[in-house]
Parts: structure tokens; sequence; C-alpha cells
């Protein structure tokens, strides 16, 4: 009989006192994502089939930020990590193949991790393989103790250590994959005779090796990747420690990163090659951009698409599309909805919202358009206003292909512009304008001869 594919179990109901927050441990982000959130996504991704989240402090708000792709149960008192592995053993019944364990906190978790130890305890044929690392400064951490042929015989936490175990430098991550059933008959044995008062999982090492069943480690040589938050220092340094390892991902891929030290990337931006950033610049959520694109230098852009070879050049974009050869900024603001054709301009102080702008449209200028649509190659002059609320509704500006929008036109919206109208510089248009007509909304010039040089006499008592 085939055995079940591999489940997780992700502990997270601790309170993490040392954090000093109102926000379950969890729930603090690192690139952006709660910390649990990327250790969900990682066994995920590693082909484990049902991920289970043990939950207590905070638990709806794990909840709720998770969503509904996880499995939850519920460890209503924090009696240790080995009650709270306990608490899957329900969810989990009838589970024959391997049971992946991981803590809450180690938001540099990754599916290489968890697939490497999944091979390992197949290789093995283990009922427990642990995931290790030698530290420097293991201190706090349960160190791994070993017998004479190498084989790890139980794990003793730091406040329980004797003075030669303290000294051992190889630690425990937190992170195992189990054989389900012998975990689940080992878990509720487990004492609570230790420094804490507390049943811990590392108790379970000894108790699997005591049955004569093997327990193998995998030390890794990457310990950054596996180690746990607990304070806030330590999010710090997983914070910039995640950011370097991003940028240097896109980097190897084919990204120019100038001054890396000032960009930010999400952890599920894609770029493509040949794309250069410039200082200062964030790039967030779910943001594609093409290749030889030159972003920044001080641009924000979030959950957009960034066509090929486009530029955008100190400005802010959000939820918007830019096709390919899009030209945006200095100083742009294209703010959600905003979906820019291939080869639109879009300059300096123009904000964007709600509007499809066609191939080749260009706003070049101090403009406002909002709940939009503009057709291909329609030039819309400096200091052009759609006007899309009344107060109380917005409406919708329609301007049709090679329109000629004059400069400092207010749109007064509903209103329709036809391909190929024109309106003359300063018009308010507030009437719908047929294709290839001239709208003209404003007080006719009127030329006074002389009128200026008799005014200045008539002030100076005629002494010009
Ligand atoms: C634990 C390990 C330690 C290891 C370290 C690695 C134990 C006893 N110790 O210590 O050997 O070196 O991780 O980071 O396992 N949790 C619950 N319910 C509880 C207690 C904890 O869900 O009752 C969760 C926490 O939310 C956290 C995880 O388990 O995500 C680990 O708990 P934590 O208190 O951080 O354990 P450490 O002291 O770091
Ligand atoms: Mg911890």
């Amino acid at each position: 009989m085939p055995t079940s594919p591999p489940a997780g179990i992700i502990l997270a109901a601790g309170k993490g006192t040392r954090m000093k927050s109102d926000l379950p441990k969890g729930l603090h982000r690192v690139g952006g994502l709660p910390m649990v959130e990327h250790i969900a996504r990682a066994m995920r991704a590693a082909g484990v089939d049902r991920v289970i989240v043990v939950i207590g402090h905070g638990g709806e708000l794990l909840q709720q930020a998770l969503g509904e792709g996880y499995e939850y149960v519920w460890q209503h008192e924090q009696k240790g990590t080995g009650h709270a592995a306990l608490m899957a053993r329900e969810a989990l019944q009838g589970h024959d193949g391997a049971v992946i364990v991981a803590p809450g906190d180690a938001p540099l978790l990754d599916a290489a991790t968890f697939s490497e130890l999944l091979r390992v305890y197949e290789e093995e044929g283990a009922a427990c393989v642990l995931a290790t690392a030698l530290l420097k400064d293991p201190t706090g951490y349960g160190r791994i103790v070993r017998d004479g042929e190498g084989r790890p015989t139980r794990i003793v936490e730091q406040k329980d250590a004797s003075p030669s175990e303290v000294a051992i430098d190889e630690i425990c991550t937190s992170v195992y994959a189990f054989r389900g059933p012998s975990l689940f008959e080992v878990l509720p044995g487990l004492s609570t005779d230790n420094a804490q008062g507390e049943q811990y999982l590392t108790d379970t090492v000894a108790a699997l090796a005591e049955r004569g069943e093997t327990v193998a480690a995998r030390v890794f040589d990457d310990p950054g990747l596996l180690v746990g938050v607990n304070d806030r220092w330590q999010l710090a340094l997983a914070e910039s420690d995640m950011r370097i390892r991003i940028l240097r991902r896109h980097a190897l891929e084919g990204v120019t990163l100038l001054d890396p030290a000032t960009i930010t990337i999400g952890p599920d931006v894609t770029i493509g090659r040949d794309t250069v950033i410039e200082p200062s610049t964030v790039l967030l959520g779910s943001t594609i951009v093409g290749a030889g694109c030159r972003l920044g230098p001080n641009t924000r852009i979030e959950d957009s698409q960034i066509g090929d070879g486009s530029v955008v050049l100190m400005s802010h974009v959000s939820e918007a599309v830019l096709g390919r050869n899009v030209r945006c900024g200095p100083f742009a603001n294209l703010r959600p909805k905003s979906i820019l054709g291939d080869g639109v301009k879009v300059g300096d102080f123009v904000e964007v919202k709600n509007a499809t702008l066609g191939e080749g449209a260009s706003v070049s200028h101090l403009t406002y358009i909002g709940d939009a649509r503009i057709g291909a190659r329609t030039n819309v002059g400096a200091g052009t206003i759609t006007c899309n609320y009344d107060g109380f509704q917005k409406h919708q500006t329609e301007i049709g292909a090679d329109v000629f929008v004059g400069s400092n036109s207010t749109l007064v919206a509903p209103v329709k512009i036809g391909d190929g109208a024109m309106t003359a510089a300063g018009s308010v248009v507030n009437a719908d304008v047929p294709a290839d007509a001239l709208a003209v909304g404003r007080a006719r010039q009127e030329v006074k001869e002389g009128w200026a040089a008799s005014w200045r006499r008539r002030k100076s008592g005629g002494k010009t």
C-alpha cells in the first residue's frame, strides 16, 4: 500500500513573550509576509500536501492572515512544543507517511530545506530526521547529544544542560521530519520533568532512540536559513538577511542592482533580465517586471506589471499595468487600475487612476486622469484635469484615438470626445465633442489696442 504524502505541522501557538508585542509572533512580518506564511508556503512548495497550523495566542488573527488553504488546530494552553505537536494527532489520524514539523518563527526556511529533510528521511528509513546546524554561539538553543557512533540520542535544552552539554555546538533548529505513527506514539508519553515544566518536542528523540527506532540528523551548513526569531533584534536581522538573499537571487538571474543597500524587493516579485534597478527603489507584492526595464531611483512599485523596456523614474505605481516601452515619471503617481498601453508616456506630476491609456498615448505634464478611457496616440496637453467627481459620484471621461486635448482643458465628466477631435487650450468641456470636431469652451479673447500704454500714463500722472 502506498504511504500518505508528506504532511506538515507548524507550531505557532506560543505567545512569543520575548517579542514584547500584542501581535502573535508568527504574524510579525519579514519581507512583507507574516513569518508563519513563509513557512507554510515553503512546505507547500516542497510537496507537503496538508499543512496543519497549531494556533493558540492570537489564533484568530493567524487564521485570518493565512486564510483557507491550511488546516488549524488549537492548543488552548501552551504546555510546550511537544504538547503543541500532539494537538495535530487527531487531524492526522491514519496518516502513515512523513510529518514535517517546523516552528512558526523561522521565516527563512525554504522548500529546498524541507525537500532535503524528506530525501534523508526516505534514504535512511528513519523515524526522525533532525535538521541541525553548527553555531559559533549556540546560546539559547537545544543541543544535539550523539552516542559513540555519532547517532543522535537526545536533545538537551540549554536550561537543562550540564556544562559539558552546554559546550556542544550542534543545535536543534526545531525542524524535523518524523514518521507520522512513531511521532504520535511517543508524544503522549513525554514528561514535564524539566526546567520549564513543559512537554518538549525535543524529547521525542530520546524516546524514539530508546525504542530502537532510527534517528538521523542532517547538518545544514547555512544556519541562517533555519534559525528562529525570538526577539525584535533577531526579527530585524532576519529582515535584512532575507532582503540580501532576495537581491542576490535577482542579481544572479541577470538584474543589475545599483546600490543594493537601498533597494528592497518583496519575496514574490519577478524581474526580467537586463533590467536595471536604481537606488532607493522598492518593489513589492505581486509585482512582475519585464526585461530591459529601468526602475528608479526613488521609486515604489506595488502589485503592478511593468512591460519589457519600460522606464519608471522617481514615481509611485500601485496596482497598475504598464505595457512595453512605457515612459513614466519623474514624479508620476499611477494609482490602482491604471492600464497603460505600449509606448505610453506619463510625465511629471501626472496622476492616473482607474483609467486606460491606449497605445502611444501621451500625458506629459501636470495632469489628473481619473475614471477615463483614452484612445491610441492621443495627446493630452499640460494641466488637463478630468473632473470625475461631483461630490457624490464618480463619472467617466471617454476620449477617442488621435485626439488632441489642448493644455489646461477641464473635462467635466461624464463627457465623450470623439476620435480625431481637438479641444482648445483652456477649455471647459462639459458637452460631448463629435469626432474630428474642435471644441472651444472659453471666453473669446478681446484685444484693446493701446490700452496698456494709456493705463500706465494715467497711473503715473502723464510722466510716461
Ligand atoms: C525550541 C527548541 C530548541 C530549539 C529552538 C530553535 C523545544 C523544547 N526547544 O526552543 O531546542 O533550539 O526551538 O529555534 O522545542 N510553541 C507552541 N506551543 C507551545 C510552545 C511553543 O505552539 O506550547 C511554538 C512557538 O509558537 C514557536 C515554536 O513552538 O513557534 C518554538 O517555540 P519557542 O518558545 O520559540 O521555542 P525555543 O525556546 O525557541
Ligand atoms: Mg524559538
